[in-house]
């Protein structure tokens, strides 16, 4: 049986957080064994709003390449590629740009909520939302389309986008033929991370977040200045774990004393110092695998560069083939004639 096709994107902006990897890259490496597998370096996506700054997409490409590799994206599985490099999303995001009203990209959830960050991060004039930015989902449907992708592993905040493909998808086939596939999303089993001061979302710009490249030193900082049971004063004080963000961590790293933690804990066994320590030692143990792999690829750099052009040469010519039919069904195929 021919395996499905799952694309997803990731924009380069940052290194991987511990929000990223349990929200959704742990689950990739599962689906990395079953599907037939396109992982986009969204820089394209990225530079819309980091236009004025390539230098950082430019080092976060190749950040985010060793951290994917450093996990365990399994380039033999995967086919990892650059967005900029392969010009047919860039093609299609001009020809489905015609089948999305501006209302309807205004009205997009994702895009709405953005622009109104925007807005209060910049002022209220709207001189921060460029047509790029504005535009971005129908360049993330070519995306998506290019590849002739049928299941999208995203989070929650990205349905919206899926749905904005999907009708985009639509429109395409009704109005030129039946060309392409309309995706599905496959929602990640769990899509929150917590962030170290308990906010419900782990993000870099919120600055509560655990890099996988965290060395001991900032990893050891950043989890004594974990957000714990503010009613725990005392060491022996018994308190409440489920609103911990050391137990929360310990559960997330699956310690298997995680029983133990959670006893001791409520019946004021255990101090927050201590607890705090034995997190620090397990997620030493659980990125010694990650860093081994890392310093591999920083020593192999030629390995790594041949991985992106392997996995960008075989993007390339898949997105070539849906151009191909994208170009009959729209009559405008005259190289083929
Ligand atoms: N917009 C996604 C994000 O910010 C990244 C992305 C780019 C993407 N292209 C994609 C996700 C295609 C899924 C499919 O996380």
């Amino acid at each position: 049986m021919m395996k499905k096709t799952i694309l997803t994107g990731i924009r380069p902006t940052g290194n991987l957080h511990f929000g990223h990897y349990f929200g959704a890259c742990s689950n990739w490496l599962k689906l990395q064994n079953e599907y037939d597998f396109y992982l986009e370096i969204a820089d394209v996506q990225a530079l819309t709003d980091n236009f004025n700054n390539p230098s950082k997409v430019r080092k976060n490409v190749k950040e985010l390449t060793l951290d994917l590799l450093s996990i365990g994206i399994d380039p033999n599985k995967v086919h990892i590629f650059i967005q900029s490099q392969i010009s047919e999303i860039a093609e299609l995001t001009v020809y489905y740009s015609n089948l999305v009203t501006m209302a309807r990209l205004y009205r997009n959830p994702t895009v709405k909520t953005e622009i109104a960050q925007k807005k209060a991060l910049f002022g209220n004039d709207g001189e921060s939302v460029t047509y790029g930015f504005v535009g971005y989902p129908v360049s993330q449907a070519a995306d998506i389309t290019a590849f002739r992708g049928e299941l999208v592993p995203v989070g929650e905040d990205q349905l919206p986008l899926i749905e904005q493909c999907r009708e985009i998808v639509r429109k395409f086939n009704s109005i030129y033929g039946l060309t392409l596939k309309e995706p599905e999303p496959l929602l990640s089993p769990t899509p929150r991370i917590k962030g170290l001061d308990g906010n419900e979302k782990m993000g870099k710009s919120l600055g509560n977040a655990i890099y996988l490249v965290d060395n001991d030193e900032t990893l050891h900082k950043k989890i004594m200045s974990a957000v714990t049971d503010p009613q725990k004063i005392k060491k022996d004080d018994k308190a409440n774990p489920e609103i911990c963000m050391v137990y929360y961590y310990h559960k997330l790293i699956q310690n298997e004393n995680l029983k133990t933690v959670c006893q001791e804990c409520k019946a004021g066994k255990r101090g927050c110092v201590a607890c705090k320590k034995e997190l620090i030692q397990k997620m030493q143990e659980f990125l010694a695998p990650i860093r081994e792999k890392r310093t591999y690829y920083e020593t192999h750099p030629e390995e790594v560069d041949h991985i992106l052009q392997e996995g960008t040469k075989i993007a390339k010519e898949k997105a070539k083939e849906t151009m191909h039919d994208v170009k009959i069904a729209m009559q405008i195929d005259y190289e083929s004639k």
